[in-house]
């Protein structure tokens, strides 16, 4: 089995734990980079990143060397913003066809809004087998080692070879 970690992060909590969940099952990464990045400092990072979700915008990003159709395991990882997924993957999914495939989702937000991007993006690639999803309340800001932690017991639990 292939393992896959695909992620957006503007501020790098998301980046975190996905290096740590790319650790531990042994995956390649994906990391999701705009061409013009986002503002991420101050009011101007709410406001360009919340205009980005309600307009529903797909910035283009940088090209990427990875083919989802080589992998069998994908986790999904990326920050809430306004309560659903970051826009980058409004570009990603519309770039590629995800089908058929063990799905992992995860998530780092500021407070909540997880259950609403699981939502959201099992309706936008139906067609796969949605495993399991962990989320994290900024763990940069919190309990850095609580997070590794609870990322190996979730691993764990998945019996992923
Ligand atoms: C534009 C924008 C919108 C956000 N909206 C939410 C939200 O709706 N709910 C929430 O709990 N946190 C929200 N946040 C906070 C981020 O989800 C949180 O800081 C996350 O850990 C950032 O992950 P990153 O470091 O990987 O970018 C928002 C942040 C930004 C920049």
């Amino acid at each position: 089995m292939k393992n896959l970690v695909v992620f957006y992060s503007l501020e790098g909590n998301t980046k975190f734990i996905a290096s740590q969940i790319a650790k531990k099952v042994n995956a390649d990464i994906l990391e999701l980079k705009t061409k013009k990045e986002y503002p991420n400092k101050g009011f101007k990072k709410y406001f360009w990143g919340g205009r980005s979700v309600l307009f529903n915008q797909k910035p283009e990003l940088i090209e990427y060397d990875k083919n989802i159709n080589e992998y069998d395991n994908i986790f999904i990882g990326t920050p809430i913003w306004v309560g659903t997924y970051a826009p980058p993957y409004n570009t990603f999914l519309a770039e590629n066809k995800i089908y058929n495939k063990n799905i992992y989702l995860f998530a780092c937000h500021g407070g909540g809004g997880a259950e609403k991007f699981y939502n959201n993006i099992k309706k936008e690639i139906p067609d796969n087998n949605f495993v399991s999803e962990i989320d994290f309340n900024e763990p940069l800001n919190n309990d850095k080692s609580q997070a590794l932690k609870s990322i190996d017991i979730w691993i764990d639990n998945l019996n992923i070879s």
